[in-house]
């Protein structure tokens, strides 16, 4: 039953039970999945604070429909999804959860890195056609290949020493870690252009803003090996997808693994370059399942679930 007073959170993406309770202690939580942009809009102004995932984009004509909202919640670590100049204008705080996903997002990274230098995808999809077929589906070693780390943040230093295990050389560019902190973790540091003329494969951990929007466009990409292979299960914008896209058609970049894409979900947008490079033979493709674990779901929803209380109620949230 709803508590009499009480503030009111929306849930419009799936969250956590842990995360839920934590919070409908003392406020009123209502779960609403799968609301058009046109029904959220209508429910918005309803609520003192809202959580949400990737799939729901806080625009400035949501926010501006709600006059209650003090609180946006990302159950993630990207804010690429909230127009943030717009949250600040009205006084609505924005927090995000910045640690229970990194490992599980790092895991998802060596997955696709795996995946796709062994052809996993293709070979099941083979056999369970009735195919045998060996020879088509000869890989590539990882064993002292070199790794280009493009952000040595809570993702990409998770990402390199579990390639540091793999026997990898791990090389990355970052413009905030020292060379000690990169050395403590077997990681050379050198310029993003060194980053990219050494690599065999490139992983992208950087957040969508507007300095690493296209970071990967086709100059980056003339400065790469010839047949290297990306990785990118940061965000789509970050890659350009029709340079990409040539890249893979020209054999330039011989593979790349996808977890995002510039348009999510690809298929709802058929006319995107997002849509043509899932479909492409040289990619691997997954639905945006970094963070999708259940433990980082867990730690996710407790994580945020605690930032969007406290902001409720008035404490410093430290996020970001
Ligand atoms: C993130 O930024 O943490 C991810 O995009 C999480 C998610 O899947 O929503």
């Amino acid at each position: 039953p709803p508590i009499p007073g009480a503030m009111s959170v929306l849930l419009p993406e799936k969250l956590s039970d842990e995360g839920i309770s934590l919070l409908s202690a003392r406020f009123n939580v209502v779960k609403k999945l799968d609301l058009t942009p046109e029904q959220l809009l209508s429910e918005i102004p309803h609520y003192d604070a809202i959580i949400i995932r990737s799939g729901t984009k806080m625009t400035r004509q949501l926010i501006e429909a709600a006059p209650r909202l003090k609180v946006i919640g990302r159950a993630g670590v990207g804010v690429d999804n909230i127009d943030i100049s717009t949250a600040t204008e009205r006084g609505v705080l924005v927090v995000n959860a910045p640690t229970g996903n990194c490992v599980a997002a790092a895991e998802h990274t060596i997955a696709l890195l795996c995946a796709a230098t062994r052809h996993i995808s293709p070979a099941d999809k083979t056999i369970k056609n009735g195919g045998w077929d060996r020879s088509k589906y000869v890989g590539v070693s990882l064993v002292d290949k070199t790794l280009g780390v493009v952000g040595l943040g809570r993702i990409g230093r998770e990402v390199a020493k579990r390639a540091r295990g793999l026997g990898m050389h791990v090389i990355a560019s970052d413009p905030f870690t020292s060379e000690e902190a990169a050395a403590a973790i077997g990681v050379t540091l050198a310029p993003f252009e060194q980053v990219l003329a050494k690599s065999d494969f490139l992983t992208l951990h950087i957040p969508l803003i507007p300095s690493t929007k296209d970071m990967i466009n086709a100059d980056a990409i003339a400065k790469m090996k010839h047949g290297a292979r990306i990785i990118n299960a940061a965000r789509g914008g970050v890659v350009n997808e029709t340079a990409l896209l040539e890249a893979l058609d020209s054999g330039k970049i011989a593979g790349a693994a996808l977890d995002c894409f510039e348009f999510e979900p690809p298929f709802k947008y058929p006319d995107s370059v997002s849509a043509k490079l899932v479909q492409h033979p040289a990619v691997l493709a997954t639905p945006h399942l970094g963070a999708s674990t259940r433990e980082a779901q867990l730690d996710v929803a407790v994580e945020i679930a605690t930032a969007v209380r406290d902001s409720l109620d008035g404490d410093m949230v430290a996020t970001m």
